[in-house]
């Protein structure tokens, strides 16, 4: 059996086990359609029901539905616009055809009609949309049932870790071409077209805004600007840019230093032995929460190393103040969206880890466990925000911290699978080394 045709499987089963304990027979899940901006009849660019794609790799196919009823065969409404404005989306081919009853619609009525008094018992998923409220259906967007499917989607089937590959190398082309144009000196916007173009795709079917930064702008945390021009100098280049396939992602952040020497080419180094040794720690029955710790306590130790500090790396890490420099969490799961769901769930009953006012910002609190996929993304930046409240401050050497700033920052970020042995495949490394 291929493996697409077994993580439909799994799909199934999951779905026939949370219809169980949610107390629907079916659901409903509808692939999105495009908004319409303000005032305007141009529409924001479209993206598909996470939950939609979880079935089968369409991702192009507005205003279509997945009906599932536990132990049928599930059946597919295929919007296909009788349309003149616009081209039809491309289908993949794929066994996915011969899985699915197959229906084509150009309306909405075939739907209705065709599941006319058999929705009392469906829960219906996705965006909901004028007139749903008629189609007598039992819930839309039930939490309960919501909660069910984003837990078990925490586990990755055999097929998602195959296409999560393919994206890892898709992006690894990307950053690869990126890196070219910053050593020719390219702008920002230059850069970002260098990525696109190696790529092949529109800067809307990625799967987040790419970050890049050169310079200073490496420090701020979700910089989009693209400046046009190129800056006097290249000292820095911080990128963070994923890729799809199949409607999963990739999200790979690398940091280059301009000069192969000097303290700020070693700090990138440095960084990026940190990131990996963090990785070598990373241990089934493990929970994620005390690897972010365990980082913190690895910036404290670089801050020290690089003379950020007059106190030592202990003091550092005791009064706080990597959080300064090391703002966001350590990663979080990735799958079908960049933020994969779950990561603050306890379990598929929807219960969920308490806040955390030292770490705000972590997105995965679960234990570690095989068939997860998650990133892992230290940082060590010069955010003047972040530094305001320190003013003053003795521990901190502001001399250092100012010839780090010019250079904005480092982030390095992989993402990660835990195989079913418990050992870690490293997708971004991997992808890394399969184009050399
Ligand atoms: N690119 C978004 C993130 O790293 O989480
Ligand atoms: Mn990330
Ligand atoms: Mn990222």
């Amino acid at each position: 059996m291929s493996l697409y045709s077994e993580h439909l499987k799994t799909v199934m089963r999951r779905f026939d086990e949370a219809l169980e304990h949610t107390g629907f027979d079916s659901v409903l899940i509808f692939s999105g359609q495009p908004q319409v901006a303000f005032l305007d009849d141009n529409s924001y660019p479209y993206r598909v029901n996470p939950l939609f794609k979880y079935w089968l790799p369409i991702t192009e196919s507005p205003k279509s539905y997945i009906f599932y009823r536990k132990g049928e065969t599930p059946k597919l409404f295929l919007f296909q616009a009788r349309d003149f404005w616009h081209t039809q989306p491309q289908l993949p081919p794929g066994e996915w055809q011969e899985l699915f009853d197959i229906q084509l619609i150009d309306t909405i009525q075939p739907v209705r009609s065709a599941l006319s008094g058999a929705l009392s018992q469906t829960a219906f998923l996705g965006e909901a949309f004028d007139g749903l409220s008629e189609w007598g259906l039992a819930e839309v967007n039930p939490t309960s049932l919501i909660n069910y499917v984003h837990f078990q989607r925490s586990l990755k089937t055999e097929y998602e870790v195959s296409c999560l590959r393919k994206a890892n190398v898709l992006a690894a082309q990307g950053h690869n071409a990126a890196k070219l144009a910053f050593d020719n000196k390219a702008s920002e916007l230059e850069i970002h077209h260098a990525y696109l173009g190696a790529i092949q795709c529109h800067e809307t079917q990625l799967p987040y805004n790419s970050i890049v930064a050169l310079n200073q702008n490496g420090a701020v945390l979700h910089y989009d600007v693209y400046e046009t021009k190129a800056p006097a100098e290249h000292l820095s280049f911080l990128i963070d840019a994923g890729a799809l396939h199949d409607g999963y992602c990739a999200d790979i952040t690398r940091t280059y230093s301009a000069s192969a020497e000097g303290f700020y080419a070693e700090l990138v180094q440095a960084v990026d032995e940190a990131e990996q040794a963090i990785i070598g720690d990373i241990e089934v029955g493990r929970s994620y929460y005390d690897l972010h710790v365990d980082m913190h306590r690895k910036i404290a130790g670089l801050l020290a190393q690089f003379g950020f500090f007059k106190i030592s790396a202990e003091a550092i890490f005791e009064r706080g103040y990597t959080r300064a420099f090391f703002p966001h969490g350590l990663g979080h799961f990735i799958g079908l969206q960049v933020h994969d769901v779950a990561g603050h769930l306890k379990n598929a009953q929807g219960e969920s880890f308490a806040p955390d006012a030292q770490h705000p910002f972590l997105r995965l609190r679960q234990t570690i466990q095989a068939g997860q996929v998650f990133t892992i993304e230290p940082g060590l930046y010069v955010v003047d925000q972040l530094l305001e409240e320190f003013e003053g401050n003795e521990d901190f050497n502001w001399q250092r911290i100012a010839e780090l700033r010019p250079y904005g920052g480092v982030r390095i970020e992989d993402s990660v699978h835990v195989t079913s042995e418990g050992t870690v495949e490293n997708l971004t490394r991997d992808a890394f080394a399969s184009l050399k």
